[in-house]
């Protein structure tokens, strides 16, 4: 990361905190490593993502429906679906320093390197010593990689490894008492398993035909070795998943639909085209005919957001074992049973979060010749903007906080709205502007004369003087999700 690049992520994060999206967990014990709290305008920020996701998925398609299944689910599950098994990181802790890393992405920071110095050649083969070390599981060979390129632990600079071991990045717990009856659960590591096992619930209750999808929001639980980027990677974070199950032999061409679907429901946010981009697995899951991420342009490089994935009937057929329940569908049309392929996407909220904040903060200079002056900016699309509008009195007397509490009072029935008569109006307005409320709304002398506002626009700084009773159909043309949502039809 440039010096640059690195100073703007450390203003998203001290921005995010200094605002009240997004604080460490349990700060006052010095926080807990990888977990975050959102505060009082992340939490206002996440619930207006998930609305967009919700809504884009479940109330625009009548084939998918949404459940919220527990985070606890019956043990065998994640045997199942091979979490228990299979679901590990490669660690190696260094001697000296104590300190735990993953051994492969050790691995690929030296092959950064390697490239960063013009090395291709070299960058290619550890590369591709790397795949087949990965492929074969050889956690012995990934050691001597380790070693062979003198790769150093970056706190002691020793190479003092030990050896690679696999870790499971489930977190257990006990269910019950304490006496030997206790079971251990699992916190899940993916909503997607609560979406397989009540494949034949809802589709059966909801007589579901296939092609049909099941779309759940809900937080997912990995004990992460190397957690780190802020909420990047956390141990306890939100996935949003759709399962969308097919006739096998259709799941390509659907894999295709939801790649274009997907992107195009990230750009309608405004980002910038070129921040985004699909990255194809060249390696393959063992149960995975296709898989892509979309990737995000972060600071510190481009980085998955959400993974695209056509599992074949793998999922529903390990359950169907496992459960030793028949999971299969009737298809009426071609008078046939089978199991349903099944494409997922699969987008991390949080992650999504860091792309909206990473992509609307903006220092703009606004100095004059006479004058020095910035402003910090979160250019939010103004449909998933924390607040919606601030009603200013511009003065704290002459009825004029009076005026504005009735405005405000008859406009927070449908928006998110604060009140604001402290410090001068442009304090104010840059207070706004650092939370990305789209609008300002100051309730001068005149408005008390003629009932009309000054309404001021948060990317433009335009101000315009509108009647009072247009402010409902001026916020809302601008705020509605319904004119987000219709970018997407
Ligand atoms: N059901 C498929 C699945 O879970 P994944 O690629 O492991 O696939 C999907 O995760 C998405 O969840 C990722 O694209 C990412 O956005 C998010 N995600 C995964 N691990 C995460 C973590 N430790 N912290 C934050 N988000 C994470």
């Amino acid at each position: 990361m440039s010096k640059q690049t690195d100073d703007f992520f450390k203003n998203i994060i001290s921005h995010a905190k200094e605002y009240g999206f997004v604080f460490p967990s349990s700060e006052i014990y010095d926080g807990l490593s990888a977990v975050y709290d959102y505060g009082q305008l992340g939490s206002e920020l996440k619930n207006n993502l998930k609305a967009y996701w919700w809504k884009a998925m479940v109330q625009l398609n009548e084939n998918i429906v949404g459940i919220d299944a527990a985070i606890f689910m019956h043990p065998t599950t994640w045997k199942a679906s091979g979490h228990v098994d299979g679901f590990n990181d490669p660690m190696i802790d260094n001697k000296d320093s104590k300190k735990r890393y993953r051994a492969d992405q050790l691995i690929e920071e030296k092959i950064d390197r390697y490239e960063k110095d013009g090395k291709t050649d070299k960058a290619a083969q550890l590369q591709k010593d790397l795949d087949d070390a990965l492929n074969a599981d050889d956690l012995a060979r990934l050691k001597t990689i380790i070693e062979e390129h003198n790769i150093v632990c970056p706190v002691s600079g020793t190479k003092n490894w030990t050896e690679v071991r696999q870790f499971n990045l489930m977190f257990a717990t006990q269910m019950g008492a304490m006496a030997d009856g206790a079971e251990q659960v699992y916190l899940r590591p993916e909503t997607a398993q609560g979406i397989f096992v009540n494949f034949l619930n809802v589709q059966k209750t909801g007589r579901m035909k296939v092609p049909f999808g099941i779309a759940q929001i809900g937080k997912a639980f990995r004990n992460e070795v190397i957690a780190r980027q802020f909420i990047m990677r956390m141990r306890e974070f939100e996935q949003m998943e759709l399962q969308f199950f097919v006739r096998p032999g259709s799941e390509l061409e659907w894999y295709n639909r939801w790649k274009e679907t997907r992107l195009k429901w990230h750009l309608a946010l405004g980002a910038d085209p070129a921040k985004y981009r699909f990255h194809d697995h060249v390696k393959l899951a063992h149960y995975a005919n296709a898989a892509v991420d979309i990737e995000y342009e972060f600071p510190f490089g481009f980085k998955e957001v959400e993974g695209i994935h056509s599992r074949t009937d793998f999922d529903l057929k390990q359950h169907q074992e496992y459960s030793k329940k028949k999971i299969q569908y009737f298809d009426t049309e071609i008078n046939q049973n089978y199991i349903p392929y099944v494409v997922e996407t699969s987008i991390g909220l949080d992650r999504l979060f860091l792309t909206v904040l990473a992509n609307s903060l903006v220092q703009e200079d606004l100095s004059t010749e006479d004058k020095q002056d910035s402003r910090v900016v979160l250019k939010f699309h103004p449909a998933i903007a924390p607040v919606k509008a601030a009603v200013l009195p511009l003065t704290k007397k002459d009825g004029l906080p009076e005026k504005a509490r009735e405005i405000m009072n008859s406009l927070k029935l449908d928006y998110n709205i604060q009140y604001d008569e402290k410090d001068s109006i442009g304090k104010r307005y840059r207070r706004q502007d650092a939370i990305g409320t789209p609008f300002c709304i100051t309730v001068d002398h005149q408005s008390l004369e003629d009932n009309t506002v000054t309404i001021r626009h948060r990317d433009s700084m335009e101000q315009e003087r509108v009647a009072v009773d247009q402010l409902g159909t001026i916020i809302g043309n601008r705020v509605s999700l319904t004119n987000l949502l219709k970018e997407l039809v």
